[in-house]
């Protein structure tokens, strides 16, 4: 695991940004596993500038989603197909039969149901397919969760699990309902690559900022592997990096800190 510390949120999007830069110069048909949420916002917006400023292109990248709320539809402004769209996709020259993001409407579906329904069940399958069907994911950028959990995986999630439905705690729903306008909004469903899936991805980069993440990432980074710390299952990846400002590292011991 490789752990940089930078001294605030835009070096650290400048970094990921330079990285996934780097990768896909080399290769123009990268499979790139994306995020949502507030962290990777500054690294979109790094790339939206390599595009527009330096030609970057993004016409051979494919792209697979972490996750989506069960419920909304993508054009509700914080469903995560809304949100990749707004804050990434229109502004590169992505091929849109190439981005892959979660479905989240499923029709008249019983919420108890959703786990092992057959259309929600082979929805997962077929996104997993694709996946490997694309190659597998190069690089898949990640943030945390404040309870460290990664896409929906949350705490007590299966470390081998697979693109599945989950339900989201109590605490994911009060972090995320900022974005709502009311606790009611807050979706209490989520269809969510598993660890397992994450895991396969060649490189991971892990995006965490501020003071609400720094539990979550010295239990991550310095805790045992555990289930009740999803994002602790990063020290089994053979390349993950783990993109840090000051806040969000400011519990670990020095001698874990690598300097970038
Ligand atoms: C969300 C997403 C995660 C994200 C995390 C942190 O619920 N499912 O993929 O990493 O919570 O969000 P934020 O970056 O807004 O802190």
């Amino acid at each position: 695991m490789l752990v940089i510390v930078e001294n605030d949120y835009d070096i650290m999007c400048q970094v990921a940004a330079k990285m996934i830069v780097d990768r896909l110069r080399k290769k123009p048909n990268l499979v790139l596993g994306l995020a949502t949420g507030s962290t990777p916002l500054g690294l979109y917006k790094e790339l939206i500038r390599y595009h527009r400023e330096e030609g970057l292109d993004f016409s051979k990248v494919t792209t697979f989603n972490l996750d989506e709320y069960i419920g909304l539809p993508p054009t509700h402004n914080q469903s995560y197909a809304y949100f990749m769209q707004d804050h990434l996709f229109r502004h590169i020259n992505i091929s849109p039969e190439k981005i892959h993001i979660p479905q989240g409407m499923f029709g008249n579906i019983s919420i108890t149901a959703f786990e092992t329904d057959p259309v929600v069940t082979d929805f997962c399958r077929w996104y997993e397919q694709e996946i490997a069907t694309a190659g597998g994911i190069d690089i898949q950028i990640l943030g945390i969760g404040g309870n460290g959990h990664i896409a929906f995986n949350e705490p007590g999630s299966s470390l081998g699990s697979r693109t599945r439905v989950k339900t989201l705690t109590k605490k994911t729903r009060i972090d995320n309902a900022r974005f709502f306008s009311s606790m009611e909004e807050v979706p209490k469903y989520a269809i969510t690559m598993g660890i397992g899936t994450i895991m396969e991805a060649r490189e991971i980069i892990l995006l965490a900022n501020g003071p609400g993440k720094s539990w979550a990432v010295k239990t991550s980074i310095e805790g045992p592997v555990t289930a009740m710390c999803p994002a602790s299952m990063l020290q089994m990846h053979r390349k993950s990096n783990v993109i840090l400002d000051q806040a969000a590292a400011s519990e670990l011991s020095a001698e874990f800190i690598a300097y970038g």
